[in-house]
């Protein structure tokens, strides 16, 4: 069979660094991102958006260097931005706006003729899901109408590339899904690709099949979410009719490490022998086994190893990827 071919990567990073005053917010992130959806994973603080600011040229590296479809991240800001859509994660919209002329102006400060940004907004404010609001002004928008309008703005100019900062930011379970559906719907259907940054990982799971997860200003991790998946150690996950503790102390002693999840307990997975062990051990015990199936690990599982590896005290995504986590190691 012949070889794959790799095309170029659409972004490219080389030992890009940024420091705010003494403070050091990338610390020399290499990235190659190719086309399709990609999730930009961090708490908040990691980075995220200060690496999305560097690929659009908004603000300049302290050093090291980057291209975007081969422009210079450092000197054609302008190009790069004409080629990229941009979502940011702040409040970009004029509350006095309606949403047609909101979108249309953005269009036009990209450079395109009044008409064909007029035409253009109504499509786009239809493919967001605003075609019946797109009169109304934008101060009467719910959150979630919001970031739709962002959206729509970030797509005016039929953009090769859409950098999407913390979408679902505010949004309640309608509004995300439909947010998710419509970046999932911009990659296979549209042929675009999607970089979204996000510290909630079952946003990025949903959209994207590549992921670069951020830590303190480094890249910690990049590749494909199934590839990354396939390295977290085999499991198989059991639950039992009562005897779970039995059942944990019987495993043990007979060499199957095992985890304790509430209800569940997951065995490492040695070999398909596994399967018929794990049936010794709960006849030797003498309780029942409800349920018994490989477990598919998520990217939550590639985060926990990730951490572990990087020799991080860390017990679960809820320490560290939400809003309300602040006290990270330092
Ligand atoms: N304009 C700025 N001036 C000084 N520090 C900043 C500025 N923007 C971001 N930072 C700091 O840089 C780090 C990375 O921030 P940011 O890129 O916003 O992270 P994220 O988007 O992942 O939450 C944080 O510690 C943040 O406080
Ligand atoms: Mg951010």
């Amino acid at each position: 069979m012949a070889p794959e071919s790799t095309p170029l990567p659409l972004i490219e990073a080389r030992a890009l660094r940024k420091l705010y005053g003494p403070h050091l917010a990338l610390e020399d992130v290499n990235l190659a991102i190719p086309h399709g959806a990609t999730g930009l994973l961090g708490p908040n603080g990691a980075g995220k958006s200060t690496l999305f600011k560097c690929i659009l040229g908004l603000i300049k590296a302290t050093s090291g260097d980057g291209h975007v479809l081969g422009h210079d991240m450092r000197t054609e800001g302008h190009l790069i931005r004409s080629k990229i859509g941009y979502m940011p994660e702040y409040d970009s919209l004029d509350p006095g706006l309606n949403a047609i002329d909101q979108v249309r102006y953005s269009g036009e400060l990209l450079g395109m003729n009044s008409s064909a940004a007029t035409q253009r907004a109504h499509e786009v404010l239809e493919y967001v899901g605003l075609k019946d609001q797109r009169y109304r002004k934008i101060e009467t928008f719910s959150t979630g109408m919001k970031q739709a309008t962002k959206l729509a703005c970030a797509l005016i100019h039929d953009p090769e590339i859409l950098i999407c900062d913390e979408p679902t930011n505010g949004l309640d379970q309608r509004a995300r899904n439909f947010m998710l559906q419509t970046l999932r719907r911009t990659v296979t259907d549209g042929g675009r690709s999607v970089i979204m940054s996000s510290h909630v990982m079952d946003d990025v799971q949903e959209v994207c099949d590549r992921i670069v997860m951020i830590h303190k200003g480094k890249i910690v991790v990049e590749g494909k979410i199934d590839e990354l998946v396939s390295q977290v150690e085999s499991e198989i996950e059991i639950s039992v009719w009562g005897g779970a503790s039995e059942m944990e102390s019987q495993l043990v002693s007979m060499g199957m490490p095992v985890r304790r999840l509430g209800r569940n307990m997951r065995v490492s997975k040695s070999s398909e022998e596994t399967y018929s062990k794990i049936m010794e051990a709960a006849s030797l015990c003498g309780v029942q086994v409800r349920k018994m199936s490989d477990y598919e690990p998520d990217l939550e599982d590639i985060f926990l190893l990730i951490m572990d590896r990087l020799g991080e005290e860390v017990k679960g995504t809820d320490d560290l990827m939400t809003d309300e986590h602040r006290g990270l190691p330092v």
